[in-house]
């Protein structure tokens, strides 16, 4: 029997809890800037969605998915990513015939994996994500682009840099594919089983292979640049054009590849340059999808967007060695003193509270002192004494905890003049 956490997974205790909530009101303020709107999907999704959504040969597919058959007998699977899920709802949902076009989504929740834990990979972890749907115009990729870089500089994140490529257009990427079998087939002997796998049916996947890395054959590849039509590199121009319009660095790089089949066009990674940043330095990856859609029954309808994991992000706010400005103060902590005076005070935290403010009391039986000690510790603004021949004389004694100040009130429009105190 297991009773513990399972591999792969954690606790967010309430200390972090309150870190990931700042992260989610700074990156919903930033979709409200950008106007994506959010989107809520299952939790799991039928299998064919990953499978045809992510591809069959990818990693996540072959060997990461957390799938079971339902009691229905039906194939079900813990959502490894977003990107199919949000497709499948657009399609089923037809946002294809919205008014407002392309539709500008954002998601935020957990994701599933079957990978080797390590720093940075979790077996849950939770993607904050967007999807743009329904745009061929590459000031759209640039915008998501940017709506990435922003979050990260808006919590203060500043050694990023971020990874741009083209994997150019259906017929650029068959042209590339041909002449990658062509490199790679004459020496598959040397490379690991699953690039063998991949020869004919993705070969882009092995420049991404980890074990082979370091084989020749790899640096010397064909790159997708050479095989970029006319359109394609016009339109990779304009992309990196409008980054540089609104001044965001970038470095090209032609062996970018990301471990999804559903890309082109498009592709990018921001990475975490920190010193004291695990070995995984990618944050977030994201790109252009066209044909998803088609794939989904929908029309042809092109996309992009991106995702990056919370985890990753914290991690990256560790290494750099930023605090966020959380504030976690209590308004006023009431300290009561005698059995009458304890009895009142159950009274009057429920009054404070239900006009607005944030209170707490000691439920331990502790002495005054303790009680103060617990004010501290909740980092109170002000402290409400109450003792019996306060109540007996409807007094009560308010203390200002930064300036120490002490005033003597009225208890029974005690609330009125807390109020009147705030200002
Ligand atoms: P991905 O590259 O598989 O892309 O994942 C995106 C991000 O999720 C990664 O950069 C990383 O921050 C985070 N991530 C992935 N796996 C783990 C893990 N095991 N533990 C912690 N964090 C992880 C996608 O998922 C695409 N759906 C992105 C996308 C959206 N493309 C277009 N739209």
């Amino acid at each position: 029997m297991s009773m513990q956490i399972p591999r792969g997974t954690q606790d967010i205790l309430p200390e972090q809890a309150a870190i990931w909530q700042y992260i989610e009101s700074v990156s919903r303020d930033l979709c409200r800037k950008y106007q994506y709107n959010e989107i809520r999907t299952p939790i799991f999704e039928h299998t064919e969605v990953f499978q045809r959504g992510v591809g069959e040969t990818t990693d996540i597919v072959q060997k990461e998915m957390y799938t079971f058959t339902d009691r229905g007998d039906r194939s079900l699977t813990l959502r490894p990513e977003g990107t199919a899920a949000v497709v499948r709802s657009f399609v089923e949902n037809k946002m294809f015939g919205w008014a407002t076009q392309p539709v500008k989504l954002f998601y935020n929740g957990p994701m599933f994996r079957y990978e080797r834990p390590q720093a940075g990979r979790f077996r849950q972890f939770v993607q904050f994500g967007v999807e743009a749907i329904g745009s061929a115009d590459p000031a759209i990729d640039a915008e998501v682009v940017s709506l990435a870089m922003n979050l990260y500089k808006a919590l203060g994140l500043k050694e990023l840099k971020l990874v741009i490529n083209s994997l150019g257009d259906i017929e650029s990427r068959t042209a590339h594919r041909k002449a990658l079998i062509e490199h790679f087939k004459p020496h598959i002997g040397e490379f690991c089983s699953d690039c063998q796998n991949r020869l004919e049916k993705n070969p882009l996947r092995i420049l991404d292979c980890k074990k082979d890395r370091e084989n020749e054959l790899m640096s010397t590849a064909p790159s997708i640049f050479e095989y970029l039509n006319d359109e394609s590199r016009a339109y990779f121009d304009k992309v990196l054009q409008h980054l540089d319009a609104m001044n965001i660095p970038y470095t090209v790089d032609a062996t970018l590849v990301r471990g999804l089949d559903y890309y082109n066009h498009t592709a990018f990674e921001i990475m975490s340059n920190a010193k004291g940043f695990g070995a995984i330095t990618t944050l977030c990856g994201g790109g252009r999808y066209h044909g998803l859609v088609e794939d989904f029954g929908g029309p042809e309808v092109p996309g992009i967007g991106f995702a990056l994991s919370i985890e990753r992000l914290i991690a990256a706010l560790e290494a750099e060695g930023v605090t966020l400005p959380i504030e976690q103060a209590t308004d006023i902590y009431v300290v009561a003193l005698g059995d009458a005076a304890k009895d009142y005070s159950v009274k009057l935290v429920n009054e404070l509270r239900q006009n607005g403010f944030s209170v707490d009391k000691d439920y331990n039986n502790r002495k005054v002192k303790a009680q103060f000690k617990a004010a501290d510790r909740a980092k109170a603004r002000f402290v409400a004494v109450l003792g019996d021949d306060e109540l007996n004389n409807n007094k009560i004694t308010l203390k200002n905890m930064e300036s120490g100040e002490q005033k003597e009130l009225n208890l029974s429009s005690f609330i009125e003049e807390f109020k009147k105190e705030q200002q």
